[in-house]
């Protein structure tokens, strides 16, 4: 039977897991992985590196005029430069959210997104069911508790070796959703028609078996 090219969205909360599970989920039905998080990490590298602060938007537009975004394998480079660990850290956490509400922002990055969708994809972000990828054939909004959100961050943080504080984390990781879920452009919020998918109590690979024979199943067309 021939195989749809299909695009998987997945959106959700911090830490519900979503680039674990999307990019084993990926692997596993064949399709690339886009980590839409990754591209907003990257950009707070870079503007809070050039001292340009969230609430300048001609600054940051100036600024984005001329960076370059692109994918490595298995990771990303800023102007060149691979920032795969640099924009994984506290620090980032603390104010990507910030930049990530700026429409200067997500206006830079909606087509170089759609531009990775030639093939089909599994995309992990925010505003991949609502905005990017309105018409994507699977649509699944990951979430889980807060605590076990932030549970998974702190494991996540140790298994790395790094210091990590598990009353920090929860504290942050509530509220960069609270940011996510209350901003103007693009908020974090289930999309119409998406399958919501508590993983509170699965690990990553009954999530991932979950989302992967879904994912099958529009691509052998057999649901539509
Ligand atoms: O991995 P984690 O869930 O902690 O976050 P991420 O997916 O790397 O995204 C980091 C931040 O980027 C989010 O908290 C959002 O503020 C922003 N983001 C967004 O606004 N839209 C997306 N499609 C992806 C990320």
């Amino acid at each position: 039977m021939e195989e749809k090219k299909i695009v998987v969205a997945i959106d959700g909360p911090a830490g519900a897991g979503k680039s674990t599970v999307a990019r084993a989920a990926a692997e596993r039905i064949g399709l690339p992985y886009l980590d839409t998080g990754a591209l907003y990490r990257a950009i707070a590298w870079k503007l809070s590196k050039e001292g340009i602060p969230p609430e300048d938007g001609g600054g940051i537009s100036k600024a984005l005029a001329s960076f370059r975004l692109e994918f490595s394998p298995g990771g990303i480079t800023a102007d060149g430069m691979d920032v795969t660990a640099a924009i994984r850290t506290p620090e980032i956490d603390g104010i990507v959210s910030a930049y990530a509400a700026r429409a200067e922002v997500r206006d830079a990055l909606i087509e170089l997104q759609r531009a990775q969708a030639k093939n089909g994809l599994v995309a992990d972000g925010r505003d991949m069911g609502t905005v990017v990828f309105p018409d994507a054939e699977l649509k699944i909004f990951l979430t889980a508790s807060a605590e076990e959100r932030a549970r998974r961050r702190y494991k996540e943080r140790l298994e790395r070796g790094e210091a990590a504080d598990y009353d920090e984390i929860l504290k942050q990781v509530a509220e960069r959703d609270n940011y996510d879920m209350t901003r103007e452009i693009a908020p974090l919020r289930p999309a119409p028609g998406c399958i919501v998918l508590d993983s509170s109590d699965m690990d990553a690979a009954q999530v991932t078996e979950a989302i992967s024979s879904l994912a099958l199943r529009f691509m052998e067309q057999d649901i539509r």
